[in-house]
C-alpha cells in the first residue's frame, strides 16, 4: 500500500470494525514468541494460547521448549514448537518457514529472546559480551522482522513486538552491552514502524519488569530493593498476567493506531524515565 490517505467525514480510509469485542481478540492469530521456554516469553505464549492464538514456541533449550509446548497443549490449544537459536539467521528462517508450512500465515512476531552475559561495566566489557548481546538481541530481532515481513505485507496485517529494557533507557550501571543492544532494538522498532506502517504492520516494544527465573536470591539484591522502593505498586510484574495482556493487546486488532512506541510494563516504576 503506498497511496496517502485523506480523511473526509463519512469517507474514513480504513474499514471501521463492526464488532468492538472482536477487535480485542487474538483467537486464530498465528503468533511466534521467541525465548518462550520460560520467563516472560513463556508467560506471554501461555496467555495468548488461552486467548485462542496459535502460538509458535521458538526456543533454543530443548527441555524448556518441550515444557511450554506441553503446557499449551494441555490447554487444548494449537501450538508448534520450533528449536531456534535466535543468534543463527538460518534458524530464524526455519522458524518462520515452519510456521508458514504449518499454519499458512504469520500474524504476530514477539522478539522476546535475549542471551545474557554477566554484568560488566563500560571499562571492562569484552567484545564477546557485546557480540552475544548484539547477535541475540539486535540481529536476532532484525532478521526475524525481515523474515516475517513479506508474509505480513502480503496480508496487509501484522503485529511485531520487540523487547527493550528500562536499563537501556536509564543507562543502568553495569549493563553496558545489554543497554546498548536494547536501545538499538528500540531504534529498529521505530524505523520498522515508519517503513512498514503502510503495509498494515504495527511495530512496538515492551520494556518489562517481571519476576522471572532469577529466583528468591535476586530478591535480596540492592537492585531489587531500589526497584520496589520506586515502584508505586511495590511488586514485580507477573510474566503471564501482567506481561501477557499487553502482548495480547499489541497483537490484536485493537492496537491499530499505535506504532513505534515503547510500553513500560513496570507498575509505574520508571514513569519518570
Ligand atoms: N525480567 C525482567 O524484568 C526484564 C527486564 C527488562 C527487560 N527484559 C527483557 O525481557 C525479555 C525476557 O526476559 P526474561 O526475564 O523472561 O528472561 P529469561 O532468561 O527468564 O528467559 C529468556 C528465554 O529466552 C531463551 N533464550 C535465550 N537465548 C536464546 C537464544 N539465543 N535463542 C533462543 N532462545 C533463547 C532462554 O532459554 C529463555 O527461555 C528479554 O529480552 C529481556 O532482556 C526482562
Amino acid at each position: 500500500m503506498s497511496e496517502t490517505w485523506t480523511y473526509t467525514d463519512g469517507d474514513y480510509p480504513l474499514p471501521r470494525p463492526t464488532d468492538a469485542a472482536a477487535m480485542h481478540t487474538v483467537a486464530g492469530k498465528v503468533v511466534i514468541v521467541t525465548g518462550s521456554g520460560r520467563g516472560i516469553g513463556r508467560g506471554m505464549a501461555v496467555h495468548l494460547a488461552k486467548g485462542g492464538a496459535r502460538v509458535v514456541v521458538a526456543e533454543w533449550k530443548d527441555d524448556l521448549l518441550a515444557s511450554t509446548v506441553a503446557e499449551i497443549e494441555a490447554l487444548g490449544a494449537e501450538c508448534l514448537g520450533v528449536p531456534t537459536n535466535i543468534m543463527e539467521r538460518a534458524d530464524i528462517d526455519v522458524m518462520v518457514g515452519r510456521t508458514i508450512e504449518r499454519f499458512g500465515r504469520v500474524d504476530g512476531l514477539i522478539n522476546n529472546a535475549q542471551t545474557f552475559r554477566p554484568l560488566a561495566d563500560i571499562a571492562t566489557v569484552t567484545e564477546h559480551d557485546v557480540d552475544v548481546f548484539y547477535r541475540s538481541g539486535v540481529k536476532g530481532t532484525l532478521w526475524a522482522m525481515q523474515a516475517v515481513h513479506p508474509h505480513m505485507a502480503e496480508q496487509q496485517w501484522g503485529r511485531i513486538v520487540n523487547f527493550a529494557s528500562s536499563m537501556g533507557i536509564t543507562g543502568g550501571a553495569g549493563f553496558a552491552a545489554y543497554n546498548a543492544s536494547k536501545e538499538a532494538i528500540r531504534a529498529l522498532t521505530r524505523t520498522a514502524a515508519r517503513e512498514w506502517a503502510m503495509d498494515g504492520i504495527v511495530v512496538n516494544a515492551i520494556a518489562p519488569a517481571a519476576a522471572t527465573h532469577k529466583g528468591a536470591g535476586a530478591q535480596q539484591s540492592e537492585g531489587y530493593r531500589q526497584f520496589i522502593e520506586n515502584c508505586p505498586m511495590r511488586r514485580q510484574g507477573d510474566p503471564e498476567w501482567d506481561m501477557g495482556p499487553l502482548a495480547w493487546f499489541l497483537c490484536s486488532d485493537a492496537c491499530r493506531y499505535l506504532t513505534g512506541h515503547t510500553f513500560m510494563a513496570d507498575g509505574g516504576a520508571f514513569m519518570w524515565a
